[in-house]
């Protein structure tokens, strides 16, 4: 549905000389279910960009910020101040963290706040405990870290970095499913000059790569072993879209920080966090220490955020929703595993959570190009939403509160697509 009030706004990732003017307004939404400004339907397959986890119309998060905003809308964090829901919501983190004694760093937006304050908070570190040179970070290909300068510099995507290099420098790329690369990397650079390795559990935007067998406990180790510090992106997997609180828990990781966002607040308002174990924070936290991590944004720790995130906690643990992610996972990965079958189809992953991808065969995208937008636009006129990763796969990551039968319509939506197209 066409909106021409809309032709102002320059969209994200979007070619604006096809679409100006051709967006679609989404105006409501109750459960998995969005609506358009022409009263259409759509099952959201994606909880919105991977974070609508509660699903659409929870009141209960707009009373909340609205509670809030009437008493105190917003009151800056930076050095003396504080507020009573950015410290519960920290304390409340740090309980559910597989992390002891984590302290915690809220970040006012997306995840991309989260990965640039981590990115200079292992900086800062390595100053703070004498090894200044410390300052490489090493991520993986297919990664996707955010799209601020330090995880546009991380990112393993080349479309989405290659236009901005060299931006932030001292990084470096191993292969996504690689341990001995990374430990190769690690050494002919030198320990002396390592300072962190940044890791989805889970690598989500690049095509949703549960990790291999072993590959975890791996680099963890690998990690350990040369001092560098080990940096869990779980701005889509942490708050329980892999069936636990965090991957890290899922996969026993014992990171040094992990990086949150989406999920938190199931995107009602926007917010972040860096969870930040004892080892990192300790020099800075240490009785008599000097050391002052000078970082922070205005809106660090704002209140009505953070007490919509509070609210959002509050349903997922009241309404049990990641057992219920657990439940849904092989029903999910049932649901998807005949579409591996169908000839545009190369490979569908899930089994982590609720966190699939259906790729597409690769002689079937180099006949045509356009064979991914096209498929879009089918399962879309089939009254689902998903979208394109890295040109290569249809992302499904459908809120918690999915049902059964809607997992079902998904992957029906997904086929009769694959069909439409491939009739042409
Ligand atoms: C793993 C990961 N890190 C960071 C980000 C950046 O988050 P945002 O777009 O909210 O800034 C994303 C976004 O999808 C992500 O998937």
């Amino acid at each position: 549905m066409g909106d021409p009030v809309g032709t102002a706004m320059w969209n994200p990732f979007a070619n604006m000389a096809t679409l100006a003017g051709h967006a679609i307004t989404i105006v409501r939404g109750e459960g998995s279910t969005v609506v358009d400004a022409g009263g259409r339907e759509y099952l959201d397959a994606l909880a919105s960009l991977w974070y609508c986890n509660v699903g659409y119309g929870r009141t209960e998060l707009a009373d909340a910020a609205a509670a809030q905003m009437r008493e105190l809308a917003a009151f800056q964090i930076f050095e003396y101040y504080t507020n009573r829901p950015a410290e519960a919501l920290c304390r409340r983190i740090a309980e559910l963290a597989p992390v002891p004694g984590a302290k915690i760093i809220l970040t006012p937006g997306g995840g991309s706040d989260a990965v640039d304050t981590a990115g200079k908070l292992v900086r800062a570190y390595w100053r703070a405990v004498g090894e200044p040179t410390r300052q490489v970070i090493i991520s993986r290909s297919h990664a996707y870290h955010g799209m601020n300068a330090y995880g546009t510099s991380l990112g393993g995507i080349p479309l989405l970095t290659e236009t901005f290099a060299p931006l932030v420098g001292q990084v470096e790329q191993v292969p996504w499913d690689d341990p001995p690369a990374l430990e190769k990397t690690i050494e002919l650079l030198g320990d002396s000059k390592v300072a962190a390795f940044f890791c989805e559990p889970v690598i989500g935007a690049g095509g949703v790569y549960p990790p291999p067998a072993g590959y975890l406990s791996a680099v963890r180790e690998i990690c350990r072993r040369h001092d560098v510090l080990f940096v869990a992106d779980e701005v889509i997997t942490g708050f329980g879209r892999v069936g636990e609180w965090f991957a890290s828990g899922r996969f026993d990781l014992d990171p040094d920080l992990i990086t949150t966002a989406k999920g938190l607040s199931s995107g009602y308002l926007p917010i972040g966090a860096v969870i930040a174990g004892q080892k990192v924070a300790e020099p800075f936290w240490r009785p008599g220490s000097a050391e002052v991590f000078r970082h922070g944004y205005t809106y660090s720790g704002h209140p009505a955020a953070a007490a919509v995130a509070l609210a959002n906690l509050d349903l997922v643990e009241r309404e049990q929703l990641i057992p219920k992610v657990a439940a849904l996972e092989p029903v999910l990965a049932r649901a998807l595993a005949p579409l591996a079958e169908h000839a545009l189809v190369g490979a569908v992953r899930s089994g982590t959570g609720l966190l699939a991808a259906v790729e597409l065969a690769e002689d079937a995208r180099a006949a045509d190009p356009t064979l991914g937008q096209r498929l879009v636009l089918a399962i879309r006129n089939r009254g689902v939403i998903t979208r394109l990763l890295r040109g290569v796969a249809l992302q499904v990551s459908p809120p918690f509160v999915i049902t059964e039968a809607e997992i079902g319509r998904i992957a029906e939506a997904f086929a009769g697509a694959l069909d439409d197209v491939a009739r042409g």
